[in-house]
Protein backbone atom coordinates (compact mmCIF):
# COMPACT_ATOMS: atom_id res chain seq x y z
CA UNK A 1 0.00 0.00 0.00
CA UNK A 2 0.91 3.38 -0.75
CA UNK A 3 0.15 6.25 1.09
CA UNK A 4 0.16 9.54 -0.66
CA UNK A 5 0.46 12.65 1.08
CA UNK A 6 0.05 16.12 0.82
CA UNK A 7 -1.90 19.04 0.24
CA UNK A 8 -4.58 19.90 -2.67
CA UNK A 9 -2.33 20.03 -5.82
CA UNK A 10 0.55 18.74 -4.25
CA UNK A 11 1.02 16.25 -7.10
CA UNK A 12 -0.87 12.96 -5.51
CA UNK A 13 -2.55 11.88 -8.92
CA UNK A 14 0.31 13.25 -11.04
CA UNK A 15 2.46 10.78 -9.32
CA UNK A 16 0.09 7.94 -9.10
CA UNK A 17 -0.11 8.59 -12.53
CA UNK A 18 3.14 7.40 -13.15
CA UNK A 19 3.15 4.61 -10.88
CA UNK A 20 0.28 3.71 -13.34
CA UNK A 21 2.53 4.09 -16.34
CA UNK A 22 5.07 2.25 -15.00
CA UNK A 23 3.77 -1.05 -13.22
CA UNK A 24 2.06 -1.60 -16.81
CA UNK A 25 -1.49 -0.64 -17.07
CA UNK A 26 -2.72 1.04 -20.29
CA UNK A 27 -5.80 2.98 -18.87
CA UNK A 28 -4.31 6.38 -17.82
CA UNK A 29 -4.66 6.94 -13.74
CA UNK A 30 -6.75 10.30 -13.85
CA UNK A 31 -8.57 11.97 -10.76
CA UNK A 32 -10.83 9.37 -9.48
CA UNK A 33 -12.71 12.95 -8.53
CA UNK A 34 -16.38 11.50 -7.27
CA UNK A 35 -15.67 8.03 -7.81
CA UNK A 36 -13.67 6.93 -4.45
CA UNK A 37 -11.69 3.88 -5.61
CA UNK A 38 -10.77 3.29 -9.53
CA UNK A 39 -9.56 -0.22 -10.19
CA UNK A 40 -6.95 -0.92 -13.38
CA UNK A 41 -5.96 -4.39 -14.18
CA UNK A 42 -2.66 -5.37 -16.18
CA UNK A 43 -2.91 -7.25 -19.45
CA UNK A 44 0.28 -9.04 -18.69
CA UNK A 45 -0.79 -11.13 -15.92
CA UNK A 46 -3.86 -9.72 -14.98
CA UNK A 47 -3.16 -8.00 -11.60
CA UNK A 48 -4.60 -5.44 -10.40
CA UNK A 49 -3.97 -1.35 -9.13
CA UNK A 50 -6.36 0.23 -6.69
CA UNK A 51 -6.58 3.95 -7.03
CA UNK A 52 -8.00 5.12 -3.75
CA UNK A 53 -8.98 9.08 -3.56
CA UNK A 54 -10.30 9.34 0.51
CA UNK A 55 -10.64 13.01 0.31
CA UNK A 56 -14.61 12.92 -0.43
CA UNK A 57 -15.10 10.34 1.71
CA UNK A 58 -17.92 11.79 3.77
CA UNK A 59 -16.23 10.24 7.43
CA UNK A 60 -13.83 7.85 8.07
CA UNK A 61 -16.55 5.18 8.73
CA UNK A 62 -17.52 5.67 5.03
CA UNK A 63 -14.55 3.54 4.47
CA UNK A 64 -16.10 0.82 5.46
CA UNK A 65 -17.91 0.30 2.33
CA UNK A 66 -15.12 -0.02 0.15
CA UNK A 67 -13.74 -3.04 0.71
CA UNK A 68 -10.60 -2.07 1.62
CA UNK A 69 -9.72 -4.92 3.84
CA UNK A 70 -10.29 -7.52 1.21
CA UNK A 71 -8.05 -5.55 -1.45
CA UNK A 72 -5.24 -5.14 1.09
CA UNK A 73 -5.50 -8.47 2.00
CA UNK A 74 -5.40 -10.10 -1.33
CA UNK A 75 -2.25 -7.77 -1.79
CA UNK A 76 -3.07 -5.69 -5.17
CA UNK A 77 -1.18 -2.58 -5.58
CA UNK A 78 -3.15 -0.12 -3.53
CA UNK A 79 -2.54 3.49 -3.89
CA UNK A 80 -4.11 6.17 -1.16
CA UNK A 81 -4.74 9.36 -1.86
CA UNK A 82 -5.39 11.48 1.38
CA UNK A 83 -4.83 8.11 3.46
CA UNK A 84 -4.75 10.20 6.75
CA UNK A 85 -8.47 10.40 6.32
CA UNK A 86 -8.86 6.48 7.26
CA UNK A 87 -5.78 6.20 9.44
CA UNK A 88 -8.09 3.58 10.98
CA UNK A 89 -8.56 1.53 8.13
CA UNK A 90 -5.22 1.18 6.77
CA UNK A 91 -2.82 -1.78 7.34
CA UNK A 92 0.15 -1.21 9.75
CA UNK A 93 2.79 -2.10 7.05
CA UNK A 94 3.12 0.85 3.93
CA UNK A 95 5.22 3.12 1.64
CA UNK A 96 4.11 6.89 2.55
CA UNK A 97 4.94 9.33 -0.02
CA UNK A 98 4.62 13.02 1.38
CA UNK A 99 4.60 15.62 -0.88
CA UNK A 100 5.01 19.35 -0.89
CA UNK A 101 5.84 21.74 -3.67
CA UNK A 102 9.54 23.08 -3.02
CA UNK A 103 9.21 26.34 -1.11
CA UNK A 104 11.38 28.34 -3.96
CA UNK A 105 9.79 26.79 -7.06
CA UNK A 106 6.60 25.33 -7.19
CA UNK A 107 7.47 23.91 -10.54
CA UNK A 108 8.84 21.43 -8.62
CA UNK A 109 8.18 19.16 -5.78
CA UNK A 110 10.00 17.57 -2.36
CA UNK A 111 8.87 14.19 -1.89
CA UNK A 112 9.27 12.39 1.49
CA UNK A 113 9.69 8.36 1.58
CA UNK A 114 8.77 6.41 4.61
CA UNK A 115 8.47 3.12 5.12
CA UNK A 116 7.31 0.56 7.64
CA UNK A 117 7.60 -3.02 7.97
CA UNK A 118 10.37 -5.14 6.37
CA UNK A 119 9.12 -5.63 2.70
CA UNK A 120 8.77 -1.69 2.06
CA UNK A 121 11.82 -0.99 4.03
CA UNK A 122 13.41 -3.30 1.03
CA UNK A 123 11.39 -1.50 -1.31
CA UNK A 124 12.69 1.70 -0.55
CA UNK A 125 16.10 0.49 -0.07
CA UNK A 126 16.23 -0.51 -3.60
CA UNK A 127 14.29 2.75 -4.44
CA UNK A 128 17.28 5.10 -3.07
CA UNK A 129 19.39 2.68 -4.52
CA UNK A 130 18.04 2.82 -8.01
CA UNK A 131 17.61 6.80 -7.87
CA UNK A 132 20.97 7.45 -5.82
CA UNK A 133 23.10 4.50 -6.67
CA UNK A 134 23.81 3.85 -3.01
N1 LIG B 1 6.09 16.74 -9.87
C1 LIG B 1 5.41 17.76 -10.38
N2 LIG B 1 6.06 18.78 -10.95
C2 LIG B 1 5.39 19.83 -11.48
N3 LIG B 1 4.04 19.94 -11.51
C3 LIG B 1 3.33 18.95 -10.97
C4 LIG B 1 3.97 17.82 -10.37
N4 LIG B 1 3.02 16.98 -9.88
C5 LIG B 1 1.83 17.58 -10.16
N5 LIG B 1 2.02 18.74 -10.82
C6 LIG B 1 0.94 19.65 -11.26
O1 LIG B 1 0.21 20.08 -10.11
C7 LIG B 1 -1.20 20.09 -10.37
C8 LIG B 1 -1.94 19.23 -9.36
O2 LIG B 1 -1.49 17.89 -9.48
P1 LIG B 1 -2.33 16.66 -8.94
O3 LIG B 1 -3.71 16.68 -9.45
O4 LIG B 1 -1.50 15.45 -9.20
O5 LIG B 1 -2.39 16.97 -7.36
P2 LIG B 1 -3.12 16.15 -6.21
O6 LIG B 1 -2.17 16.13 -5.06
O7 LIG B 1 -3.60 14.85 -6.72
O8 LIG B 1 -4.35 17.09 -5.85
P3 LIG B 1 -5.69 16.72 -5.06
O9 LIG B 1 -5.37 16.86 -3.59
O10 LIG B 1 -6.65 17.75 -5.53
O11 LIG B 1 -6.08 15.32 -5.44
C9 LIG B 1 -1.37 19.60 -11.82
O12 LIG B 1 -1.54 20.74 -12.63
C10 LIG B 1 -0.07 18.91 -12.13
O13 LIG B 1 0.26 19.02 -13.50
MG1 LIG C 1 -5.52 13.97 -6.67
Amino acid sequence: MVWLAGDLGAGKTTLSAGIGQGWGTPDPLTSPSFVIIHQHERPRDKTRLYHIDAYRLPHPEAADSLGLDDILEAEHVVLIEWAERISTWLPPHYLKVSMTMHPDDERYRQLIFEATGQRYQELLEALRKAIFGV
